[in-house]
This record gives C-alpha cells, structure tokens and sequence, in this order.
C-alpha cells in the first residue's frame, strides 16, 4: 500500500524555529506565517534553494520574489542605494507589511530579482517570522526569498492548513503561526526608477505613505519596474468569480431559483434569501476585518463545488483601495501574471 506524503506542519516553539532555520540554511523550503499571508521561504543567497520556490509554486522563474530581512538595519546589505525617502519609510513602518523595491546590491543573485536591477525587501512583523528571520541569521544567513506560499495564480493562503492544501510537501515544513492579521498582501513601493510609486496597494494604505514622504504618492505607470503582481490576475479562486454590486446581486438571487448554474455568495450588505441554498458567507462590515478574511472566505466558497461564485463589490473608498485591487484580480480572466 502506497501512503500519500503529509505535509509537517509545526507548533511555531523554539525547537520548531531552531529545525525551520536550519533547514534554510541547508537550501530546504520553510513555509511560515507573516502578518499579511503566508510565505514559502528559501534562502536568499542560494540559487538553488531559490529555484525550488519557483518550482514549488508552478511560478515562472522570470518573477522575482522578495527577501525579508530580520532588521530593518540589514537593508544597506541588499539596496546599493537607500534614498531619504525609503529609509523614512522603513522607519515608519518596519516591522510590517510594507515592501520597497531598491536598487540592488551586487551580489544579490539574478534569480532573486527575476534578472532586474533592483530588488524588493521587507521586514515583517509577525513574530514567528521575526524568531525564524533572527535564527536564520544567527546561524549566518543573510535574507529569507519569500513569495507567498500558494500555487502560482491561485488565492494567496493565511492559514498553514491553506499552505497544505496548495503545495502539500513542496515545503519541508510548514510553521502554524495561525491566521494573518492582516490577510492581504504588503504594500509595494518602488524606489527603483525617478521617485516612490505605488506598485501594489496592500496593508499600509497610500495617504500614510504620503505623509510620510511629504508629498502625495504616485500610482504606478509605464516606467514602472515590472512588478508582475501589479499586472497580473492571480489571488484567483478556481471556480468562476464575479464581482457584482448589491443591487445587481439581488437580482440575480432574486432569479435563482430557475437558473441551472450553483452559485456561491461572498456578501457585505446584501442578506442571505429566504430558501437560498448555496454557499454563503456573510463578510465582515469594516475594511479591516474584511480584508483579514478574504482569502479564507474565497477558499471556503471555492471548496463549495458552485459553479459560480458572486462577490459583493465593496465601497470605492480609498480605505478600500487594496482589497478592491485583489477583488479584481480575483475576478478577472486569465492575464500573464499571476504570483
Ligand atoms: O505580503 C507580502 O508581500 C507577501 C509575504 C509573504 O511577505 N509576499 C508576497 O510575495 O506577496 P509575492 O512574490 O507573492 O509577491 C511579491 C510581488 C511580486 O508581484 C513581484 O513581482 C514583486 O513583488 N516584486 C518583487 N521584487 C520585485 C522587484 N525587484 N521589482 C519589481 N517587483 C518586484
Ligand atoms: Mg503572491
């Protein structure tokens, strides 16, 4: 009899973060909780190690993924060049879910960038990623390469019973850190061509970058690096996906009843209908409390087996700007991109 591997997931203790760390060091692949999703890390400064991720997670080995560093003080190591306006930003706002992209140092490998000239870091906050990013270190690792750790182009993961589901035991070990509270991807701002652009909006929203920076930020344009997951459909659930306003999704539960199609229900304002017998879910009101349950509720709606599922579009807030963005991308057809 033949047994089907089971993924390991870990309890985050010390020993768990001592094996984890250990294992990057030896060009194994860890998955571990960050406060925005989940990521599947590999050593940095190992192209093979690296290349592993890419093949763990179906990605095209032409995208490049971003290192996370233990301390905000390790960024001169990575960027050969900090302009005032990063560093402001990552005293702001590191530890935590805020990406920037900088121009390279020279020895970061070609496979981390994705063959550009700059290179994407963060220093996140959530502790068991700091514990393995602080033992990596100490056993004389430099940065941890971490997309996040779904299958390329599909929903992002904020669970380690999510990070099972799409790679099973692509990673070595997975740490359960439970789920991310922030629940979507960090905010990315390039420094790499003339001036900070937004290239993907995520936890730390446009105005407070602003603030920080003393002028207004830009959204990514032509000149902006590729950044494939700016571009790109992916966070995409495998069954169909609508984004439909309030008053368009009760019309459409309203003819149901006669439709062949099964249809599952990702609602905000909108009430489940009396004899409704799909999948429902009943998001939170505030954009906060929604965004950290987003993936979990695109997860659960999609393992219902409907044929279609329809999403509640949210208020075109800025507050809502990054969720908008995923629920987009989630909603969409197929594109070239999907991280
Ligand atoms: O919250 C996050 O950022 C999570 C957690 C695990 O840290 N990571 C994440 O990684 O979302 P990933 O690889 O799924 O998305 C990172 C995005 C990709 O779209 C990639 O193209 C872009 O960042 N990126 C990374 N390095 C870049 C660079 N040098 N220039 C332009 N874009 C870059
Ligand atoms: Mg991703």
């Amino acid at each position: 009899m033949t047994h089907t591997p089971v993924p390991r997931v870990l309890v985050p203790n010390p020993e768990a973060i001592a094996e984890a760390a250990g294992r990057l060091r030896a060009g194994g692949l860890v998955a571990f909780p960050t406060e925005t999703v989940y990521g599947l890390g590999g050593d940095a400064g190992n192209a093979t190690a690296v290349r592993r991720i890419f093949a763990a997670k179906g990605r095209p080995a032409d995208h490049p993924v971003i290192v996370h560093l233990a301390d905000a003080g390790d960024l001169a190591d990575w960027a050969r060049d900090v302009p005032a306006g990063a560093a402001a930003l990552a005293r702001a706002f590191w530890p935590g879910p805020l990406t920037l992209i900088l121009p390279k140092a020279a020895h970061v490998l070609g496979v981390v960038t994705g063959g550009q000239d700059s290179v994407g870091v963060r220093v996140p906050a959530h502790p068991v990623a700091r514990a393995l990013l602080a033992e990596f270190a100490r056993l004389g690792g430099h940065g941890v390469a971490a997309p996040s750790a779904n299958r390329f182009g599909h929903v992002s993961p904020t669970t380690a019973a999510h990070v099972a589901q799409d790679l099973g035991v692509a990673a070595d070990l997975i740490l359960d850190g439970g789920a991310c509270e922030v629940g979507i991807e960090s905010t990315i701002i390039s420094f790499a061509g003339d001036g900070p652009m937004l290239l993907r909006p995520g936890g730390i929203g446009p105005e407070a970058i602003g603030r920080v920076l003393g002028f207004p930020l830009r959204a990514a344009d032509g000149s902006a690096p590729r950044a494939s997951g700016t571009l790109a459909s992916h966070y995409a659930p495998h069954t169909r996906t609508l984004l439909v306003p309030a008053d368009a999704l009760h019309a459409m539960l309203a003819q149901h009843e006669t439709r062949e199609e099964r249809i599952a229900v990702l609602a905000r304002s909108v009430r489940e209908a009396e004899g409704f017998d799909g999948a429902w879910i009943a998001a939170p009101q505030d954009c906060a409390g929604y965004a950290h349950a987003l993936y979990a509720n695109l997860r659960a709606l999609e393992a219902s087996h409907a044929d279609v599922i329809l999403v509640e579009s949210v208020p075109a807030t800025p507050e809502w700007l990054a969720v908008s963005d995923r629920l987009a991308r989630a909603t969409r057809g197929e594109d070239d991109d999907r991280d």
